[in-house]
């Protein structure tokens, strides 16, 4: 799919200042191949790029946010076409380049590079019959997408390793409890409760929300002392926005903030 072709293994839509993207391979649950995420990819840096947008969703089905990365593409592969044409996952880190918040709005199977996906997201809301895990081992590799990097960060080395290495599932709620997910919510409330979210993000002043997310981001790329001096700077920075001036002014006199740059 070139950038102005219509996508077909995604949907794209907006709620309000929301912008949506819902994966679309129903038959595969979901299964990531190079096209979907190219399509993915694409829709969000136009978002990103959008004015009318404040933040990004990106859902699945009930029954698969994703089943990971594409097995029936994958299976012949040999080492010299992946390494050479460095397939699989070279165009997955586009997610990571956006600036506006990205959540992960996850019910059903998040397994494999469906799980890498989510956790590239900013953060994740899940529904109660969401499942997540690294099942690669099963397939004789290795998580390609991150998931041996980002897991252990957002669960700890016990648990990133105890799911790795079996390749087990772990429902919503051990998800939960091991901090890889925010919130926990019945199915039919998923896109409500995420929507929620979302909405209320696109109220702040879009400059704050870009420098709380690029911050929160620096403490998994830098030690504590480097962390904290660069929260500081923006901190500082911040204080030359009007919308810092508006929001104090807002709290001060007891209204509600009118934030110019949304
Ligand atoms: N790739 C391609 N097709 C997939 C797929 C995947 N990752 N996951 C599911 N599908 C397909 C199935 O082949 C099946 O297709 P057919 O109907 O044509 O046979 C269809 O989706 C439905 O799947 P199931 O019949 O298996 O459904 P189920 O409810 O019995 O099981 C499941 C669901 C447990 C998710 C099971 O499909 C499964 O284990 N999928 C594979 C999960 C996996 O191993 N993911 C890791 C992939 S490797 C990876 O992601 C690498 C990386 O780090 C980037």
């Amino acid at each position: 799919m070139s950038a102005n072709t219509t996508p077909e293994l995604i949907t794209v839509t907006t709620e309000g200042r929301v912008g949506i993207v819902t994966l679309n391979r129903p038959k595969q649950l979901n299964a990531l191949n190079d096209q979907l995420m190219t399509e993915l990819g694409t829709a969000l840096k136009a978002f990103d790029a959008d004015d009318a947008i404040g933040c990004m969703v990106i859902t699945g089905s009930e029954k698969a946010f994703a089943a990971g990365a594409d097995i029936g593409a994958m299976a012949t592969y040999s080492f010299t076409d992946v390494y050479k044409g460095d397939y699989i996952t070279r165009n997955w880190e586009t997610i990571r380049s956006v600036r506006k918040p990205v959540i992960a709005a996850v019910s059903g199977f998040a397994l494999g590079g469906g799980c890498e996906l989510a956790m590239m997201c900013d953060f994740i809301i899940a529904a109660d019959n969401a499942k997540f895990g690294q099942p690669e081992i099963k397939l004789g590799i290795i998580p390609g997408a991150g998931g041996t990097q980002r897991l252990p960060r957002a669960v700890g080395k016990a648990k990133a390793m105890d799911l790795v290495l079996t390749g087990r599932m772990m429902d919503a709620t051990e998800a939960e409890r091991a901090g890889l997910v925010s919130r926990v919510v019945p199915l039919e409330k998923l896109m409500e409760e995420t929507l929620g979210a979302a909405l209320m993000i696109c109220e702040y002043s879009l400059i704050s929300v870009m420098a709380a997310k690029e911050s929160v981001n620096r403490a998994f790329e830098s030690g504590l002392a480097d962390g904290v001096m660069f929260e500081r700077r923006l901190f500082h920075a911040l204080f030359a926005t009007e919308d810092q001036k508006e929001g104090m002014d807002a709290f001060v006199n007891k209204r509600k903030a009118a934030f110019k740059h949304r």
